[in-house]
């Protein structure tokens, strides 16, 4: 079944932030921020954008009525500059006018007095400085110091994986309007109604129950609106308590560029030991993580670095310790994948180095190392894994060695096009690592009129969670999805959400969705029975009609709703749910923290223009653990989104900042995501249904993030094909391999 808003996509009918009507009144609002990355903030002069054209007031830090303070997880981000500049960018002053024309007019009238001081854009040198955003973290298994003197084979080297641009369709902006009282309702493009609700309160002095935030949907988050949509909200929030008039802020592309943060940069170390098998047997890692100027939401994204640091391998002997590491960049945030893809680059690049320096395909230390039921990942949950079986799998359709043998026989006749394979597991595992976070709520109602309706915390952003939810319905009332429509997601209905992340909307709201219907259906089931003669047990509801003992009655969906309504039954439901058999420790660094993890395996094939440095994706094949997927068009549709935006994070996609903080890839001119004509010309996807007992909704898995780290392999293919180039040429192990990149490396002395 298709995505429920594919027709309106299609016409442009959709709602966006940028289409709700504005009342009567409206303001703009827009940001001064800062033209350099470190200073001291003396002064702010505001008098000549307060007598511009068409300006209604002017806000700066102190003119805040809550807290100057949006920071989630660590109080260490101020919503507007005082006294201190951390990163260019950075906001300072709101200007809120009668139009927005004349607001970004008056921003430019703003003059401020400034001490510039040395700006850090390195996280070695952060840690170096001891400027760490938490304290550092750790995951052991085993003991590698020892596991380490037993090795046959022991490698070392070091990494480099870059930054990564959201780029989400529509760009960040919050509307907000008064309500009675001193309230305020906002319309948000967020993953995290409730964050943006609670940033909101914090700078505004306002409680919860004060506050409506309101998602129609998003044109993408991709990680970038968990967070960091909470500093617009605010920005609106706060000009109109000031102002008491609506205020509205939709950032453009190069100010959204500018000031947002984005996918963590990560520096490693790692070292590697095998046995003469080429078992892995000990392996070590560290991660600096690019943090940017305030945690935002580095420490939980550093935290799925370490679980993921180990990839779909089973490693007897680990240590990895990871930095968050306090830059003068913008702070960066979550992104697909939330940490887990820095971490499995590192492993695959030991893995690599290795395979370079035996001689071996990386393939055979890959395959020889999966993870097998009951193996211990190195928090210590046990795993029920699929790395085997999706390997096999995709082996068995693909025929891997056939495809790197087909490489090589190109190789050998062909002089300056060369092609490159590689292959990538992938394991991710889901739930957010941080257990309490691991609930949600379903608000639904049947109406009179048969229809239903659901709410809940969930956020459609493209990725088809809407349609999933509706299915879910639909499947447990028996009815056709017309039948059933999504609502905004809204904190007035559904309270305390977390955001829609950690690729487990579905899981969260499709279980409490589906508890939310089934009790409305057991009630309705009891009315049917009193109606058509028989047992509640004898009834089910098929295809809109009440059947007995399996046999079709007369007796129809509209008409039991009715009846049941008139007989006073409540035809509506607000259901809970929350993971079970969750756990984390961080005191040991042990538990269970995930209610599953996805498998999977892609190969990726890639030839290599060797004159010009240009490459081609000619295929990525996968192996995807589905469990038993619940719409294999809006799954499928995940995966090869996924697949093209991680092999744009590995290969095109290059932020780029001076080394005194500016960022120079500040626009799409600049930054290059990828095209229609830089995909892979096919992505093959070949479903792994797999079964077991602590599944999601109706057994299925999770799909959002895990199939980003397919493209991975990109990376490694294109080094196959320049080795096949120049074998002797050094190449250091850093990302993105930008055509750049890849002509500098086939041609370096
Ligand atoms: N797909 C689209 N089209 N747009 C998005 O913004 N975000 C991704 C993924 N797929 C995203 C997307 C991210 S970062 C996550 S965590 C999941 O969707 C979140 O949604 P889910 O939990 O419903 O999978
Ligand atoms: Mo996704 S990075 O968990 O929003």
């Amino acid at each position: 079944m298709r995505n429920l808003d594919s027709h309106s996509h299609v016409r442009g009918e959709s709602i966006y932030l940028d289409d709700i009507p504005l009342i009567h009144g409206t303001l703009y609002a827009c940001v001064f921020d800062s033209p350099v990355a470190h200073a001291k903030l003396n002064t702010i002069d505001v008098r000549d954008a307060e007598e511009s054209e068409g300006v209604v007031r002017v806000i700066t830090a102190k003119n805040i009525i809550g807290e100057n303070q949006i920071g989630g997880i660590v109080p260490d981000e101020p919503l507007l500059a005082d006294g201190e500049i951390h990163f260019q960018g950075m906001p300072i002053a709101i200007i809120v006018a009668e139009s927005e024309t004349l607001a970004r007019k008056a921003a430019k009238k703003i003059k401020i007095d400034i001490e510039t001081l040395e700006p850090v854009t390195d996280p070695r040198i952060a840690a170096a400085n001891g400027d760490l955003i938490v304290p550092p973290k750790q995951f052991i298994l085993g003991n590698s110091p020892a596991a380490f003197k037993t090795c046959a084979h022991i490698f070392e080297g070091r990494t480099e994986t870059n930054g990564q641009e959201h780029l989400y369709i529509e760009t960040q902006g919050a509307y907000a309007i008064p309500a009675e009282n001193g309230g305020l309702k906002i319309y948000s493009s967020t993953q995290g109604p409730t964050a943006v609700q609670r940033a909101v309160c914090r700078v505004t002095g306002l409680a919860m129950n004060e506050v409506e935030v309101d998602v129609q949907r998003l044109g993408g988050g991709f990680g970038g609106k968990e967070d960091q949509a909470n500093a617009w909200a605010c920005i609106t929030a706060v000009a109109s308590q000031l102002t008491g008039r609506p205020v509205k802020y939709a950032l453009h592309r190069m100010e959204d560029m500018r000031m947002t943060g984005k996918r963590h940069p990560y520096s490693s170390d790692f070292r590697i030991g095998l046995d003469r098998d080429l078992k892995i047997v000990a392996y070590d890692v560290t991660f600096y993580q690019n943090a940017g100027a305030s945690a935002d939401l580095s420490p939980p994204v550093l935290e799925r670095t370490l679980f993921h640091c180990t990839n779909s391998y089973f490693v007897p002997n680990v240590t990895a310790t990871a930095y968050s590491c306090r830059t003068n960049l913008p702070p960066n945030t979550a992104f697909r994948g939330f940490g887990g893809p820095q971490g499995m680059f590192v492993i695959e690049t030991a893995i690599a180095h290795a395979a370079e320096k035996l001689g071996v395909p990386a393939s055979e230390i890959q395959r020889k190392n999966l993870i097998d039921d009951g193996q211990r990942f190195p928090y210590g949950q046990k795993a029920e894994s699929e790395a085997i079986t999706s390997w096999n799998q995709g082996n068995k359709k693909y025929d891997f060695s056939g495809l790197q043998k087909e490489a090589e026989l190109f190789n050998t006749s062909s002089r300056y096009f060369k092609k490159g394979v590689a292959m990538m597991p992938v394991c991710f595992g889901i739930s957010f690592t941080k257990t309490p976070m691991n609930q949600a709520r379903s608000l639904v109602h049947v109406y009179s009129d048969g229809s239903v309706a659901v709410s809940t915390g969930a956020v459609e952003m493209g990725q088809g969670v809407n349609t999933k939810i509706a299915q879910v319905a639909a499947k447990v009332f028996g009815l056709p999805i017309e039948k059933v429509r999504l609502q905004t997601t809204n904190t007035l209905r559904i309270a305390n959400t977390s955001p829609t992340a950690a690729s487990a909307a579905a899981d969260l709201n499709g279980k409490a969705t589906q508890l939310a219907c089934e009790a409305v259906l057991t009630r309705l089931k009891e009315v049917a029975a009193e109606l058509v003669e028989a047992e509640a047990g004898a009834i089910t509801l098929v295809d809109s009609v009440v059947f007995r003992d399996g046999e079709k009655t007369d007796l129809g969906w509209q008409r039991l709703v009715m009846e049941s309504h008139l007989r006073r039954v409540n035809l509506s439901e607000h259901a809970h749910y929350a993971t079970p058999g969750i756990n984390f420790d961080w005191s040991t660094a042990k538990g269970h923290p995930f209610a599953y993890h996805v498998y999977g395996t892609a190969v990726v094939g890639v030839t290599v223009d060797c004159l010009r440095g240009r490459y081609e994706i000619d295929y990525v094949k996968c192996c995807h653990d589905f469990g038993s997927s619940m719409n294999t068009a809006v799954d499928n549709g995940q995966i090869e989104g996924g697949i093209v935006q991680g092999i744009g994070w590995m290969t095109i996609e290059e932020v780029v900042y001076d080394p005194d903080g500016k960022l120079r890839s500040s626009a799409l001119s600049t930054y290059k995501v990828p095209d229609i004509y830089s995909v892979p010309k096919t992505i093959e996807i070949l479903p792994l249904e797999t079964d077991r007992e602590n599944l999601a909704v109706f057994n299925s898995k999770a799909v959002g993030e895990p199939p980003l780290m397919y493209g991975i392999a990109a990376y490694f293919a294109i080094r196959n094909a320049v080795r096949a180039f120049s074998p002797e040429n050094p190449l250091a192990f850093k990302a993105p391999f930008t055509p750049e990149t890849v002509l500098m490396s086939l041609y370096q002395s």
